[in-house]
């Protein structure tokens, strides 16, 4: 079989961002919206927890936001379903996960197949899932890093668009090994969603091309 190739569309693209917490990697990507260095706008900031502060920020900054309650649903596909709606009803391009707590059902995954990015403060395929700097510090790891990555059904285990790396210290302890990805996360986020609609991100498989690079 022939493999699949997905290249990005080179367009004015319109986002929706997940979230669940504070936000900071969706400020990351708004404020290089704003400063003109993506092409694109945020259509939605969508959530399933309603106080989280990553939506009261978007709204301070005049974006619409959606929070969709989990406890109205009869399980993970159905909620996804009313996401997908949500966010389809607003002609959206490119799904950015940013801190969204919440797996995604297969079904999520198929529909926003190579249109939707997530980032982790690890070096996937290192540490998946939680807690990830405490883990990478437990094991002893010199390196550890963040990761932006296409979004598949195995959680974490999608295509890598972009990774950056940081030393891990003899004197780290979870809180500054995390400020430390943080400040790379604020990077490579935006820089993956500005490759993106620069129509530059080539998926082939599990790898990714950044064309003209
Ligand atoms: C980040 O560390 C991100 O890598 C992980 O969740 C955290 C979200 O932080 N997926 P923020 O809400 O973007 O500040």
């Amino acid at each position: 079989m022939a493999e699949e190739i997905f290249v990005s569309p080179k367009k004015k693209g319109r986002i929706a961002v997940f979230l669940s917490g504070r936000g900071s990697n969706f400020r990351a990507i708004h404020e290089a919206i704003t400063a003109g260095k993506i092409n694109a706008s945020v259509a939605l900031v969508f959530s399933n927890v309603e106080a989280a502060p990553g939506l009261l920020t978007a709204r301070e900054r005049g974006l619409e936001t959606f929070y969709l309650n989990p406890k109205l649903f009869p399980n993970r596909e159905e909620y996804d379903k009313e996401a997908v709606r949500q966010v389809r009803k607003r002609d959206v391009d490119l799904v950015c996960l940013a801190g969204y707590m919440r797996i995604l059902s297969p079904y999520f995954c198929r529909e926003f197949k190579s249109r939707c990015l997530n980032i982790h403060p690890a070096l996937l395929p290192s540490f998946p899932g939680l807690h990830v700097q405490q883990k990478a510090i437990d094991w002893g790891v010199k390196f550890s890093g963040a990761t932006v990555h296409f979004v598949a059904e195995e959680v974490d285990m999608g295509p890598i668009v972009i990774q950056a790396m940081v030393p891990v210290l003899q004197d780290d302890t979870e809180e500054t090994l995390a400020a430390r990805i943080l400040v790379e996360e604020h990077k490579i986020y935006p820089e993956a969603v500005r490759l993106f609609f620069e129509g530059r991100l080539e998926v082939r498989g599990r790898r990714v091309f950044i064309r003209d690079a």
